[in-house]
Order: structure tokens, then C-alpha cells, then sequence
């Protein structure tokens, strides 16, 4: 079955304690953090502070999309605020192995995410180092933008990867996920679809949750 991980992005920041116990109560699976640094994308977004404020607000996994250079150096803040996934991009500056030796050494599940443009042959080299593949169908940065086609075989191509290595890494997307191209990252491979304005534009978020819970 599919883990739903809706993208906090698209919530209500004026309440965002609030639309975190909103998503857990809809039966999401993961809440999916996106930090943005202003620097690796343009958009400026949360810090540890914010997570860390509104981890006690439900006990959901929080998923934490780490878009920001040199991430080695914030690991320790994002995994002492309570992360439980904490994803960083491949193709951030800095040093990459160690970001994801050090998020495992605290206790915490690593991701490497790849944009549009990275082929999948670029993760070979961190296999042993992750528990997570994000892989992002639209530029990082913004929601609300449209799911790119191209994502579609790199799912395909990482499934067949990872089933082969036999290593235990989840597959998740990121970007202009909806039912219908959610079904289709569902039937490439993918575990975890983390969608932001589509869920949360919604008015029952709970029974497409369900929908894609039950019908993917
Ligand atoms: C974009 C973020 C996404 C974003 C997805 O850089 O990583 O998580 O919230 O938004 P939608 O689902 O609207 O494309
Ligand atoms: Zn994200």
C-alpha cells in the first residue's frame, strides 16, 4: 500500500500546529517538512525552530526535505527537532556522505533526493549510505507547479535498481503529485507520494487519502 505524505508547504502557515493535526487526522501516513534556504533554491521556507515547535502537535513521521546547501551543517538541529526522515539533495554543495553518515549516527533515516535533471545512475554511489530515494518531478522550490513526465521512468529505473541491490530503500516523489499522476508514480514503483497543493486543495482531504490509500 502507498504511504500519503502531504507537503506542509500548502498549509496554513498562520496555523500550522493545527494543519499538522489535520493531516494526521486525515490518515496520512508522513508529514513532509520542506526547508528552504534561499540559497540551493530561491524560496526561503521553515528551520528547525518550526519544527521543532510543532513536533508536539501530533506524532506523525515528519519527513524533511532538506533543500539547502552544505546541509551537513544543520543535520544535528533538524534531527534534535525531531525528524524522523531527513532527506538532503545530491546536488547541494558540501559534502554529501557525511550529511548522510551523520543524520544516521543520530538516530534518524537518510534521504538523497535527485531534481529533474539528475539521472538515476548519480545514487548508485549511496546505497549503503540511504533509507530513502526522493525523487522530485517538478524544479524545487515552489508547490504548485506541473508534474514532469520524465520522472515516470527514473521511478522505474530506481525500482528495478533497488529490487535488484536488495537493499530496503523507499522510493518517493515530490512534486505535482494528484490521484492521477500519484496512480501512475504508484504503478512505476514509487512508495511514498508526497503531494502538497493538491491534497490540501481538497475539501475532504481524509477520502483522497483513502481513495489513494485503497484504489493505487
Ligand atoms: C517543492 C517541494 C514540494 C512541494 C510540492 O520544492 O519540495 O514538496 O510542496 O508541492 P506540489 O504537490 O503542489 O507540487
Ligand atoms: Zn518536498
Amino acid at each position: 500500500m502507498v504511504l500519503v505524505a502531504p507537503s506542509m508547504l500548502s498549509a496554513d502557515f498562520s496555523k500550522l500546529g493545527e494543519e499538522l493535526r489535520r493531516v494526521s487526522d486525515a490518515g496520512a501516513d508522513w508529514a513532509h517538512l520542506d526547508v528552504m534556504d534561499g540559497m540551493f533554491v530561491p524560496n526561503i521556507t521553515i528551520g528547525p525552530l518550526v519544527v521543532k515547535a510543532i513536533r508536539n502537535c501530533s506524532d506523525i513521521v515528519f519527513d524533511v526535505h532538506l533543500m539547502i546547501q552544505d546541509p551537513v551543517r544543520y543535520v544535528r538541529q533538524f534531527a534534535d527537532a525531531g525528524a524522523d526522515y531527513l532527506t538532503v539533495h545530491i546536488e547541494a554543495e558540501g559534502d554529501i556522505p557525511a550529511a548522510l553518515k551523520l543524520i544516521r549516527e543520530l538516530g534518524v533515516k537518510a534521504g538523497i533526493s535527485i531534481k529533474p535533471a539528475t539521472p538515476v545512475s548519480a545514487v548508485e554511489p549511496y546505497l549503503d549510505m540511504i533509507d530513502l530515494i526522493l525523487v522530485m518531478t517538478v524544479e524545487p522550490g515552489f508547490g504548485g507547479q506541473s508534474f514532469k513526465e520524465e520522472g515516470l521512468e527514473k521511478i522505474s529505473a530506481l525500482r528495478r535498481l533497488i529490487d535488484s541491490s536488495g537493499r530496503d530503500i523507499l522510493i518517493s516523489v515530490d512534486g505535482g503529485i494528484n490521484r492521477e499522476t500519484g496512480k501512475r508514480c504508484k504503478e512505476a514503483g514509487v512508495d511514498v507520494l508526497a503531494a502538497g497543493s493538491y491534497l490540501f486543495g481538497r475539501e475532504d482531504m481524509a477520502a483522497e487519502i483513502r481513495l489513494w490509500k485503497e484504489t493505487f
